[in-house]
C-alpha cells in the first residue's frame, strides 16, 4: 500500500489545527500509519529540506520548521502521495484553491502549515528520516460488532 509523509507544520500546531488536518485525511478514506509530535532539530531540518539549501529562503526555512513542535505522520492508501498534495493546495495559500488546507488556512508562503511527499521518492526517504520501523503501525480495519 502507498505511503506518505506529511508534517502539521509549527504554525498548524500554534494554530490549533492539527485535529482538523487528520480529520481531512480520515474522512477522506486515509489510513494513519504512525504518528509523533515532535521538536525537529537544526540538523534533521538541514537535511529535510537539503534539495533548498541554495534556495534564498533557506535559512527562514530552516528557521521556521524549527520554531516549535510539529506533527509528523505517515498516511497510506491508493495514490496517497498525489492526493495529498492535491488536498494541501498550491505552495503558495494566495494561489491554493479554497477547500484545500493551505487556500482555507494558510496566509503566507512560508507559514503554510502542511508539508508533504512530493513523490514515491521523496516519501521513502522522509519516512525513513523521521520515523523508525517500530514506529509504523501495519494493521486492518477491524470486522467487529462494536463498529457501527
Ligand atoms: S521551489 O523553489 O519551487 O523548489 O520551492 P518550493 O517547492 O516552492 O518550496 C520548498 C519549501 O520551501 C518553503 N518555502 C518557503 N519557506 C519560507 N520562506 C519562503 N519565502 C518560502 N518559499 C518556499 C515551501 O513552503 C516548501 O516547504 P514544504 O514544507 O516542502 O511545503
Amino acid at each position: 500500500m502507498e505511503q506518505t509523509f506529511l508534517m502539521v507544520k509549527p504554525d498548524g500546531v500554534q494554530r490549533n489545527l492539527t485535529g482538523e488536518i487528520v480529520n481531512r485525511f480520515e474522512r477522506k478514506g486515509f489510513k494513519l500509519a504512525g504518528a509523533k509530535l515532535m521538536q525537529i532539530s537544526d540538523e534533521l531540518a538541514k537535511t529535510h529540506y537539503g534539495e533548498h539549501e541554495d534556495k534564498p529562503f533557506f535559512g527562514e526555512l530552516v528557521q521556521f520548521i524549527t520554531s516549535g513542535p510539529v506533527l509528523a505522520m505517515v498516511w497510506e492508501g491508493d495514490n496517497v502521495i498525489a492526493t495529498a498534495r492535491s488536498m494541501m493546495g498550491k505552495t503558495n495559500p494566495l494561489e491554493a484553491a479554497p477547500g484545500t488546507i493551505r487556500g482555507d488556512y494558510g496566509v503566507t508562503v512560508g507559514k503554510n502549515i502542511i508539508h508533504g511527499s512530493d513523490s514515491p521518492e521523496s516519501a521513502e526517504k522522509e519516512i525513513n528520516l523521521f520515523f523508525g520501523d517500530n514506529d509504523i503501525i501495519t494493521y486492518s480495519k477491524q470486522d467487529s460488532d462494536w463498529i457501527y
